[in-house]
């Protein structure tokens, strides 16, 4: 949205829960833009969605509960925003005669050990999270073949950069560095990931919006991939710290070993990813170093209380 407003003529509205991730701070730079509007509500109550796809002529699902370690502890939000709420979306574009864009992610493919997936590997999704969006995936393409609906969707990997929620690995890692705080790595972390810079992200899914077949999937992925250990090490390195933050801790359930996307679809429509791995991160650790008032709000109140329950440990500095 930020790139479309900055680079289009589009205009854009925002229909936001604003549950514990979603803060209008992340809104600010357009609040007063005539081009953006902003809707507080609920992708799956039916009046919120009248309101904000009156005169549209396309729909984007954003819309999610996000991090496995969430939907491992309290699934039933997963299964209420990815089942109910596509279903309510869906419906209002049906209607409406609407594009519609569902953004959804490499983990419905499941982990794979070698090689990449590609639009037409099986989908076999390991955690809540990713189990409901491979059933919201299906469901979509059950519009376009039975109701002629334009929908299209979008396989992402691994997104970071600027206003991450940092219960993720990387800005959660860069705050924590940052303040001298311990790293918490999961099991042996080598886990792999293949990590997409967030502006490339958007602009695979500007692409998709305009040249994607209707009923097609694009897989959008990173141009690296990188091991967690790795990654935290890196981090370390720009944040001046070393390595005795690291903390290895007790492993996710059924975590999935290693992410690999093939994005030569959405390459056929023009995109490429422009950010490398060592790039992105650089320009992701100064935006965190420079923009306390963003994330100092977050590292107090509640997510004290989460990472407390999340890591079984307090958020603070180690013992000398
Ligand atoms: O692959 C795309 C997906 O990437 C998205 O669909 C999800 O919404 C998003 O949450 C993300 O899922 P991951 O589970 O891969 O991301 P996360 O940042 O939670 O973890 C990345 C890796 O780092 C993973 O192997 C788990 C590990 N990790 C994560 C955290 C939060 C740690 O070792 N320590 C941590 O504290």
């Amino acid at each position: 949205m930020r790139l479309r407003l900055r680079d289009e003529r589009d205009e854009v509205v925002v229909l936001d829960k604003l549950t514990y991730a979603g803060r209008r701070e992340n809104l600010q730079d357009f609040e007063s833009d005539p081009r953006f509007s902003f809707l507080h509500g609920a992708i799956e109550d039916p009046v919120a969605v009248a309101a904000a796809m009156d005169g549209v002529d396309a729909v984007l699902n954003f819309a999610a509960e996000t991090h496995v370690d969430r939907s491992i502890l309290e699934p039933d939000a997963f299964v209420r925003t990815h089942a109910l709420g596509t279903f309510v979306l869906l419906e209002a574009a049906r209607e409406r005669g609407v594009r519609f864009v569902q953004i959804s992610t490499d983990e419905v493919y499941g982990s794979i050990a070698e090689g990449s997936f590609t639009e037409s590997s099986p989908l076999d999704p390991s955690s809540p999270y990713s189990a409901t969006k491979a059933g919201a995936d299906l469901l979509v393409s059950s519009y376009r073949h039975t109701y002629a609906t334009e929908t299209l969707i979008c396989r992402g990997s691994n997104n970071y950069g600027p206003y991450q929620y940092p219960e993720k690995l990387i800005p959660l890692m860069v705050l924590n560095a940052l303040a001298g705080d311990r790293l918490p790595v999961y099991g042996d972390g080598q886990n792999v990931r293949n990590w997409l810079f967030v502006e490339d992200f958007a602009t695979g899914i500007g692409h998709v919006l305009e040249h994607g077949v209707p009923g097609e999937t694009y897989n959008i992925g990173g141009p690296d991939e990188c091991a967690n250990i790795d990654v935290v090490r890196r981090i370390l390195e720009l944040c001046g710290r070393d390595e005795s933050l690291i903390d290895h801790v007790t492993d996710r359930p059924g975590h999935d070993r290693r992410y690999s996307l093939a994005s030569e679809k959405v390459a056929s429509l023009g995109w490429s990813a422009s950010t490398r791995f060592d790039d992105g991160l650089e320009r992701t650790v100064a935006w965190y170093r420079d923009n306390p008032w963003w994330w100092e709000p977050i590292r107090s109140g509640a997510y004290r209380e989460y990472y407390q329950r999340q890591y079984g440990r307090s958020l603070e500095r180690p013992a000398p």
